[in-house]
């Protein structure tokens, strides 16, 4: 594949919606290296932390909650902050929908993310406000499993994991629809350069059909009154505004949520939508448009009546396949959804558990006292190993560091025996 005729095909996208200065500025940072990012997760007060230990950190203007980091610098991915769940690495173009998002969302609005995973939309909108229930969906049932992890990880109850078809979602309404469309990805060339390759006009077309589909799902789910977040990660004005305006054509019933697009940001054309470019925005290529169904409607928000859990928690409990789960509510709507995760695991049912207790609850245990861990003995702990630990508590602790908490174990004859589970050890 000739790169640089891809390059010069995608920079021709910009056409419709750039000026030539824009277009310009495109062009030469195109061989940049992309831009990467990471939100924190509010359950933690590490920012500053952060950026002391690694000083190749910038805040951002926009985003109190966002740093960007250059991957050659730092490897976020392989620390113990990661690990512990102190932040969740996600473009930063992309974490600037839940900003705006969160600003018009009520705080108890139920919103659905029918194409979440891995979920980075869901977490970060679960970072700004722990109280509203999200429902996070992906078709794949692999990579719907992957935002359960990221949600354990991040110690996240109010995130609960399904797999549907969104054509096949039991008929349930929402006050929010994250759309976050399957596309043609060309905004995120330059982080994944393969994405070049693969781009062609017609895996546009291919997936066009599949995206108006989804925005008619998204119309069904929403009630009157709520709101839509459609994106995309394509420069494609077919994918993007052209989408947004059949859509609009259809429904009449709704109408565009303008956002006065700030410094750096591109107006789509007719006003339709945000698109933020790489090398002009700081992040790599997302479209997003938000829209309103008009009128008001009520949706069944009544919670459902909770069994008293046997642990001392400030959680609801809710009992799902026989398995107890811990989640900041449950609602009468969706309690009978097939879910994978309707929050966070309580127990280890696992047939030789050395641990009664799941590792997703080592995460937000109110009950269970805590050893602090130098930064050695933690990274010892994340690759599985026994450590020696001087204490005189028995019994079952959470370890942490700097406050984070890294999984469970148990002190014995000085050793610390080791209970985070095998598959989230890791070579650090
Ligand atoms: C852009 S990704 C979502 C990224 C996610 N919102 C995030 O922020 O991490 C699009 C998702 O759409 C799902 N998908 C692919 N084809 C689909 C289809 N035909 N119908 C519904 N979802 C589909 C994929 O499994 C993928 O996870």
């Amino acid at each position: 594949m000739d790169k640089m005729l891809q390059l010069s095909k995608i920079s021709n996208l910009l056409t419709k919606y750039c000026n030539e200065e824009e277009i310009l500025t495109f062009k030469n940072n195109c061989e940049s290296p992309a831009v990467n990012g990471l939100l924190l997760n509010s359950k933690y007060d590490l920012k500053a932390k952060l950026l002391n230990e690694f000083p190749t950190l910038i805040s951002s203007d926009i985003d109190k909650a966002q740093l960007y980091f250059k991957k050659e610098q730092c490897q976020l991915g392989k620390t113990i902050y990661h690990q512990g769940g102190a932040f969740y690495i996600m473009d930063p173009s992309a974490s600037i929908i839940s900003f705006y998002l969160n600003e018009l969302l009520q705080e108890d609005a139920f919103v659905l993310d029918l194409c979440a995973a891995p979920g980075g939309k869901s977490i970060s909108l679960s970072f700004r406000n722990p109280n509203r229930i999200i429902l996070a969906n992906d078709i794949s049932f692999t990579r719907a499993k992957e935002i359960y992890h990221n949600v354990e990880r991040l110690g996240l109850t109010n995130i609960l994991t399904t797999s549907y078809d969104p054509l096949k979602l039991p008929s349930i309404l929402a006050d929010c629809i994250i759309l976050d469309v399957p596309c043609s990805s060309s905004g995120m060339f330059r982080k994944e350069p393969k994405m070049l390759d693969d781009w062609s006009e017609n895996k546009v077309k291919r997936l066009l059909p599949i995206q108006s589909q989804l925005l008619n799902v998204a119309y069904q789910h929403l009630r009157k009154g709520g709101i839509l977040a459609y994106s995309t990660c394509s420069l494609s004005i077919e994918e993007d505004e052209e989408q947004i305006k059949a859509f609009l054509n259809e429904h009449n019933d709704c109408e565009m949520i303008h956002i006065k697009p700030q410094e750096k940001m591109i107006q789509g054309k007719d006003k339709l939508g945000i698109h933020l470019i790489p090398g002009i925005y700081k992040g790599e290529g997302i479209y997003f448009a938000l829209i309103q169904k008009k009128g008001e409607e009520r949706i069944d928000k009544t919670e459902i009546k909770y069994p008293k859990s046997k642990i001392q928690t400030s959680y609801k409990s809710f009992i799902y396949n026989s398995k107890e789960y811990l989640l900041t509510k449950m609602y009468e709507s969706i309690k009978n959804l097939n879910y994978i995760a309707p929050g966070l695991k309580l127990y280890d049912d696992s047939q030789y558990a050395k641990c009664p207790f799941d590792h997703a609850y080592s995460k937000i245990c109110q009950d269970i006292a805590q050893i602090e861990l130098s930064e050695e003995e933690a990274k010892s702990y994340l690759r599985g190993e026994e450590i020696r630990i001087k204490s005189e508590n028995k019994d079952l602790v959470v370890l942490t560091y700097q406050t984070l908490r890294l999984g469970f174990g148990k002190v014995s004859n000085n050793r610390l025996k080791n209970y985070l589970p095998k598959g989230l050890r890791m070579s650090i």
